[in-house]
């Protein structure tokens, strides 16, 4: 052990300064009890010992003066040689400050905050060392609720977060659902359409052009002054004539068996004609689509689509013209339909119940298309259809 005089200090201030203080500087090292201040030698063995040292580390002066500071160290820290780097470290660098599990004298551990300073005379030497110690037990334990607080809620969250990702995959799952079910819905309702429209067209059709061709028969052989008679068949065969004609319309109506024989353009404009006729709208076409070659399954989309917007500006634009157009390119067939109308505007009218709406988009979204309706008050409504061209499309359309 060498002989340690406080008064080389570490600012190596002159000795004669600091000499009549060695009383005053004893007392500060006994009396202050927020830290343990403590001098070791150069090998680390304890020479003072002080009033926040005993509160600290709980060793009485007597017992503890004298002892190496790795008294303080756990078995593990001493089978590293911590107390021996420290120091080592200490005399290297000047000074380290670290913080670590301590002993007390029960053996109870205390959070540790460290700072060692190495303590040299004027001419280098090294004497010793400064130790100061607080005890941090408190904060440590504060970082470690708080550390263990945020593992829990990073495991919440992320338990949360799995939670979502589950709901999302299975709210995705059931819209998928819906969408296939609304695909199989218009199919139905398409099959059911054509075989009502076939059995109308074929029966009642056949019906009456059986009964007109009986009533032709009759009337040919009806004696020239049977003239009431004459009138009244005259005036049945209208009654036949128009009922055949209605038939006709109903049937093509509910399924428009000119989209098999004359193809979507035709159809289109059987419709524009039918739908002028009746509601006295002015109905524009500009159809470019020549050739146009489509499944079944577009053809009645498209169809079916442009009937629906139809009807929509009857029931609800006021318009005075329509105007359609038709545009087949490579890659998308377009129909566009644009109304003179009072426009809307669909953020307040589309709503939950808007089902002519949502068909038509749900329609366009099983050809991998999209439906576009924009209204402008006082100018009209404009309804875009876009549908993949055939090429690409043809196994998405069978659905249909
Ligand atoms: N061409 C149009 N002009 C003005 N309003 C329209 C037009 N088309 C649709 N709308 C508005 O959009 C709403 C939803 O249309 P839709 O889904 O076909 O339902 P519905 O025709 O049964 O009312 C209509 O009620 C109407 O307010
Ligand atoms: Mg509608």
């Amino acid at each position: 052990m060498q002989e340690f005089s406080p008064g080389l200090s570490i600012h190596s201030p002159t000795e004669a300064v600091l000499r009549p203080n060695e009383g005053l500087f004893r007392l500060l090292i006994e009396s202050i009890s927020d830290y343990a201040i403590i001098l070791l030698d150069a090998e680390g063995v304890i020479l003072t010992w002080g009033a926040g040292a005993e509160r600290i580390e709980g060793y009485k002066s007597e017992e503890i003066v004298g002892k190496h500071f790795a008294v303080f160290y756990r078995r593990e820290d001493i089978r590293h040689n911590k107390p021996r780097k420290l120091l080592e470290d200490a005399a290297s660098a000047g000074r380290v400050n670290v913080e670590g599990w301590r002993l007390r004298k029960d053996g109870s551990k205390f959070w540790a905050n460290v700072v060692i300073t190495a303590l040299r005379d004027q001419t280098g030497r090294l004497c010793g060392f400064g130790k100061v110690v607080r005890d941090a037990t408190r904060r440590k334990r504060a970082e470690e609720d708080l550390r263990s607080l945020n593992e829990k809620l990073d495991e919440r969250v992320h338990e949360r977060t799995s939670q979502l990702a589950k709901s999302n995959r299975e709210l995705r799952e059931s819209l998928e659902q819906l969408h296939r079910l609304a695909a199989r819905l218009q199919a139905v309702r398409e099959d059911e359409r054509t075989s009502i429209a076939r059995e109308i067209h074929d029966d009642l059709g056949q019906a009456l052009t059986a009964m007109k061709m009986d009533l032709v028969w009759i009337m040919q052989r009806l004696p020239g002054t049977e003239k009431a008679l004459g009138t009244r068949a005259q005036s049945m065969l209208k009654v036949i004539d128009n009922a055949i004609v209605s038939v006709r319309r109903i049937a093509t109506t509910l399924r428009p068996g000119m989209l098999d024989d004359i193809g979507l353009a035709a159809a289109i404009e059987w419709q524009a004609q039918d739908f002028q006729e009746r509601s006295g709208i002015q109905c524009v076409l500009d159809i470019r689509a020549e050739n146009l070659e489509l499944d079944d399954g577009h053809a009645t989309a498209v169809f079916r689509t442009f009937q629906e917007t139809l009807t929509n500006v009857a029931r609800h634009s006021g318009a005075t013209r329509v105007t359609v157009k038709l545009k087949d390119t490579p890659r998308v067939l377009v129909l566009e339909i644009r109304d003179n109308g009072k426009g809307f505007d669909p953020e307040a009218e589309i709503s939950k119940k808007s089902f002519g709406l949502l068909g038509m988009k749900e329609r366009a979204l099983l050809l991998g298309g999209t439906f576009e309706i924009k209204g402008e008050p006082g100018y009209g409504t404009t309804v875009t259809l876009r549908v993949p061209s055939q090429a690409g499309s043809k196994s998405a359309s069978k659905s249909i």
